[in-house]
């Protein structure tokens, strides 16, 4: 299946240059560690933790401190650049816990869990006591809108096939339904632009294609992988070059959710085929009734019987699965389609 191939394709990121390039994932992440405050008692998964860098933070502030990454070069760096800290290898979507933690934590990670995002929840749900927190930050809709309608009209241009993007960036809606459906109460959920300058990456659009999507370049001839970089630069530079350098149009879904009390029988996933519930369109607006003024002297109705067999209301098939309720492949908002 496409979207595990993006598992694997994660484990071969350039991990060096994801590090220090684009440091600027976890540089971002300060407000998030607040908003986790951790406490020195406490227990905590740091989801998606990369090379440890949010990971570090966390323990700096006397918690314990477990990192999960689905990338075994990833969690390979973590161990070596704090090799005093656990990490483990993981997917988000199956990972289980012997005992249950006091918050789990993901910057930066959790638009990359596409394959089934309530899946994800429902296992940070397993793994969290009651009361436990669950405090993360992810791309939300419309994130990089500029640079994937760059790449999406880049490989029109081309002529190539309609790229398949591995991201997942969902309204503030859809996932504080997908928190509550899944057990959480949702305590805070801030949805913002953050532009981002893409200090380290000098050929721009170009670079952040190279680092965050090479499975697209990985898929097209490789004589032309050049030139079709250099359109979505020629594509993406009069939103997001300023004189300063390149910006990314990031916007970012900020949450804090609290794990309801009770509740066990909540963790699993949806069914992944349920019938979804019909789009049943609200009956226009009726004119009112003319005004009939009563006759004088009006002769009672005529009694009618009813039918004594009645046929049975015509059969209505549902309505096939509506996206809204399933999600099974990476969801793209309309509204970043070129
Ligand atoms: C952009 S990095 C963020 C790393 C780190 N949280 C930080 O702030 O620097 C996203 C991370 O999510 C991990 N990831 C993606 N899909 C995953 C999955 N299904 N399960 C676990 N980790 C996953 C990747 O391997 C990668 O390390």
């Amino acid at each position: 299946m496409r979207v595990l191939s993006y598992m694997f394709r994660l484990m071969q990121w350039a991990v060096a240059t994801y590090d220090t390039a684009f440091g600027y994932v976890s540089a971002h992440g300060a407000p998030l560690l607040d908003l986790l405050d951790p406490q020195p008692d406490e227990r905590v998964i740091d989801l998606g933790c990369g090379t440890g860098v949010m990971t570090i933070e966390i323990a700096a502030r006397g918690a314990e401190v477990l990192g999960l990454d689905g990338s075994l070069e990833m969690v390979n760096a973590a161990r070596s650049e704090h090799p005093h800290l656990s990490f483990a290898v993981g997917d988000a979507h199956t990972f289980t816990t012997s005992e249950r933690y006091d918050a789990v934590f993901s910057n930066s990670a959790l638009h990359w869990m596409a394959r089934d995002p309530s899946a994800v929840i429902s296992r940070v749900h397993a793994a969290l006591r009651p009361g436990g927190r669950f405090v993360a930050e992810m791309g939300g809709a419309g994130n990089c809108a500029e640079l994937i309608a760059a790449v999406q009209t880049a490989w029109r241009v081309f002529g190539l096939p309609e790229p398949e993007l591995p991201w997942y960036f969902p309204t503030p809606a859809e996932y504080a339904t997908r928190l509550e459906e899944a057990g959480f109460v949702v305590r805070l959920m801030e949805y913002f632009d953050r532009p981002t300058r893409l200090a380290d990456g000098p050929d721009g659009a170009a670079d952040w294609v190279r680092l965050f999507a090479p499975e697209l370049i990985a898929e097209v001839p490789p004589e032309i992988a050049g030139p079709l970089l250099d359109r979505v630069n020629e594509l993406a530079a009069p939103a997001l070059r300023r004189e300063s350098g390149w910006m990314a149009d990031y916007v970012r879904l900020r949450f804090a959710a609290v794990r309801k009390p009770g509740g066990d029988e909540l963790v699993q996933p949806p069914a992944p085929h349920a019938p979804p519930t019909p789009n049943v369109p609200p009956a226009p607006h009726a004119p009112p009734p003319p005004h009939v003024p009563p006759a004088p002297h009006a002769p009672p109705p005529p009694h009618v019987p009813p039918a004594p067999h009645a046929p049975p209301p015509p059969h209505v098939p549902p309505a096939p699965d509506s996206p809204q309720v399933h999600h099974h492949a990476p969801h793209v908002p309309s509204d970043l389609q070129a």
